[in-house]
Formats: structure tokens, C-alpha cells, sequence
């Protein structure tokens, strides 16, 4: 009995961008139904950044994934988050796996972008616009285009130099892009926000009916990309609805009493399993508010791990004198 260990460039050989998406579809859909269980994220704080503990349990595995974020790590050569997973057969507890979790937090969060967005905007989308244009929005790019077709990409990002490098890499998947100013971005039909913010970098007035917003930055309390005037027009769709409340989009909205949660119209696994409607009209504004769940992150784990073992890819380590 040995365990699998994989780094991250074995990760990323993998599982693609499709795979992830119908698994943290599935994922979002069981969790709607009963069927996985998720206690909260445990948090350290420290001076500098936090580790946080996400377990889960679903799809048969059961795993946590232990994460950093420590923003001043590029100062001292080393990335602001990094992540590993263990993935354990909940039958015994034996941990199969010990993979990098770095690249599957990004593609896991792509991919919910592109779950999201298939059961929330208008199936005829074709301009896309992205604020905030680093790691994310090219993880939400690749999702997207896996479910629309894409006529145009906007992009803005504070450093024109990261909206430039986004647009050459969508420019490489075949789609015209122009990299333009906020305002103008907001013009589209799935506008993508991935900025860490904490003051709102879009504008309700800049806001269409008939839009829908992936709201992907805001994953702690105090984060904010979003006007709440457009929180408060739309049709808000979270994916759990306490960590939305704590730290996702609609946090201070809720901080400060102007959104409760009725206000949530559903989570998407919700809308997936047909318990709640997604869209229901092409006026309709909605928005997606995503803070990461660990079962996604276990989802693509469990991908991974059945690639893997396929593949016969990976070292194998026995760790316990059995
Ligand atoms: N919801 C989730 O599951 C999830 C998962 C991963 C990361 N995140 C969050 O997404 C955000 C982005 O993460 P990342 O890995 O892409 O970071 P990143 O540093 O690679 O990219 C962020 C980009 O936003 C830009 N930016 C900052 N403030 C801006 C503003 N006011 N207007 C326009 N652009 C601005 C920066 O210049 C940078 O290019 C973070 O807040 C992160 O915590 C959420």
C-alpha cells in the first residue's frame, strides 16, 4: 500500500479544463443534494498571510486541501499561494494521494466560472469582458470558451501590462480582443471580475440588463469588486451560501445589513439539480458569487488521482510500516 505523490507539473499533465468542469458540476450538484460534506475552512493567521484547512468529503474520497496566502511571498522569491492535497479512501482513512494543489485551485475556479455561467447567462453570449486580468482570468477564459463561443474579449486590468499579456494569449485562441478601460468592459454580455479589491471597481451605472457577472475576486470578509446596487438588481447565485455571506461577493453588503440571506436566490447547485431556476429572462442581470469550495477542490483531486493511477504516473511512497 503506497501513496501517490504528484507535483505540479504532473498535475497539470492530468486533467484538462473539460474534466474539471464536469467535475465540479457534479460536485456543486451533489452538494445541493445532501450527498458531501464540508465543514468550514479552519483559519491561522499570522503577521504576514494565513494557512487555511478545507476538507471535504464527496464523489467517494475524502480530502483537505492546506493553503497559504502570504501577499509580500514575491519579495522573498516564493509564490503568495501555495497549496497541497491529501486525498484519503474514507473507508480506512489511508491517504492515497499528496498532490500540489496550486494549479487545481485555479482550474477548479475556472471551471466553476464556466458552470456558473452556462446555467446563468444568455446561451447567445459573445462579448466577454474581463476586469482584473492576472491568474484567474485566464483559468476563466479557458473554462468559457470551452461552453461559449466567443466573439470578443474586453479586457482591463490597473497594470496595462497584464491586460496586454491576457489579450495575447486569447488572441493565440483564435478571439479578437480589445484591451480598453473599465467602463467600457462592463459593456458585455458575461463580465468576469478577478481583481482583489476591497472598494468596488465596477460601477452599477455601467451594468446592462441581461448581463451576467461571474464574481470570482472577493473570497475573504472585507473584499469587494461589485457596486451593491447591482447586488441588489440582480439575481445572486452563490456557491455555499455562509461562505458567500462571510467572504464572497455579497460579504459587505451583508456586513452592512443591506443584504440579507433571502436575498440569495440559490446556490448553483441548486440551479443545477433544478431545485431553484438559473435564468429565467434575457433581461435578467445575474451574478455568480464564487469563494471556492473544498469540494471542488477534491472533485479534481480525485480526477487526478484516477488519471494517475491509470497512467501509472507519480512516485509512490510508503509512509507507514504496514
Ligand atoms: N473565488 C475563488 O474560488 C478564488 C480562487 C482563487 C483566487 N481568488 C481570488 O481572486 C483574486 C485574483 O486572484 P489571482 O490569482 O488572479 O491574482 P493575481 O494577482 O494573479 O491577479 C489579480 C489582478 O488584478 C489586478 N487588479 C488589482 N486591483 C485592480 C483593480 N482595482 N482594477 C483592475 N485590476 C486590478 C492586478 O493588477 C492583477 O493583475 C484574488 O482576490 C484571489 O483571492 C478567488
Amino acid at each position: 500500500m503506497a501513496t501517490v505523490i504528484l507535483r505540479e507539473d504532473e498535475v497539470e499533465q492530468l486533467i484538462d479544463m473539460e474534466e474539471a468542469v464536469n467535475a465540479v458540476e457534479e460536485a456543486f450538484k451533489l452538494y445541493s443534494l445532501g450527498k458531501a460534506s464540508m465543514p468550514p475552512k479552519v483559519y491561522l493567521e499570522f503577521q504576514k498571510g494565513d494557512l487555511r484547512a478545507m476538507p471535504a468529503h464527496i464523489m467517494g474520497y475524502a480530502g483537505i486541501k492546506w493553503v497559504n496566502s502570504h501577499p509580500n511571498n514575491p519579495d522573498v522569491g516564493l509564490p503568495t499561494v501555495m497549496a497541497l492535497m491529501i486525498l484519503n479512501d474514507p473507508e480506512t482513512g489511508f491517504p492515497l494521494a499528496v498532490m500540489d494543489a496550486t494549479f487545481l485551485t485555479s482550474l477548479r475556479t475556472g471551471a466553476a466560472g464556466g458552470v456558473a455561467a452556462k446555467y446563468l447567462a444568455r446561451k447567445d453570449s459573445r462579448v466577454f469582458g474581463f476586469v482584473g486580468c492576472g491568474k484567474q482570468a485566464y483559468f476563466q477564459f479557458d473554462a468559457l470558451r470551452k461552453i461559449f463561443d466567443i466573439g470578443l474579449v474586453k479586457a482591463y486590468d490597473l497594470r496595462r501590462s497584464a491586460a496586454e499579456g491576457f489579450a495575447d494569449y486569447c488572441k493565440k485562441a483564435g478571439v479578437d480582443v480589445s484591451v480598453t478601460d473599465v467602463k467600457d468592459v462592463c459593456k458585455c454580455d458575461i463580465l468576469v471580475t478577478t481583481t482583489p479589491s476591497r472598494q468596488p471597481v465596477v460601477k452599477a451605472s455601467w451594468i446592462d440588463k441581461g448581463t451576467h457577472i461571474n464574481a470570482i475576486g472577493a473570497d475573504a470578509a472585507g473584499k469587494q469588486e461589485l457596486e451593491i446596487e447591482i447586488l441588489l438588481r440582480a439575481k445572486v447565485v452563490v456557491d455555499d451560501v455562509k461562505q458567500a455571506m462571510h467572504g464572497g461577493e455579497i460579504n459587505v453588503a451583508v456586513s452592512k445589513g443591506v443584504m440579507q440571506r433571502d436575498d440569495i436566490h440559490a446556490t448553483i447547485g441548486e440551479v443545477i439539480a433544478g431545485i431553484k431556476p438559473g435564468r429565467e429572462s434575457d433581461d435578467e442581470i445575474t451574478v455568480f458569487d464564487s469563494t471556492g469550495l473544498a469540494i471542488q477542490d477534491v472533485a479534481v483531486g480525485k480526477v487526478v488521482f484516477e488519471n494517475a493511477k491509470k497512467e501509472g504516473k507519480g512516485l509512490k511512497m510508503q509512509f507507514f510500516k504496514i
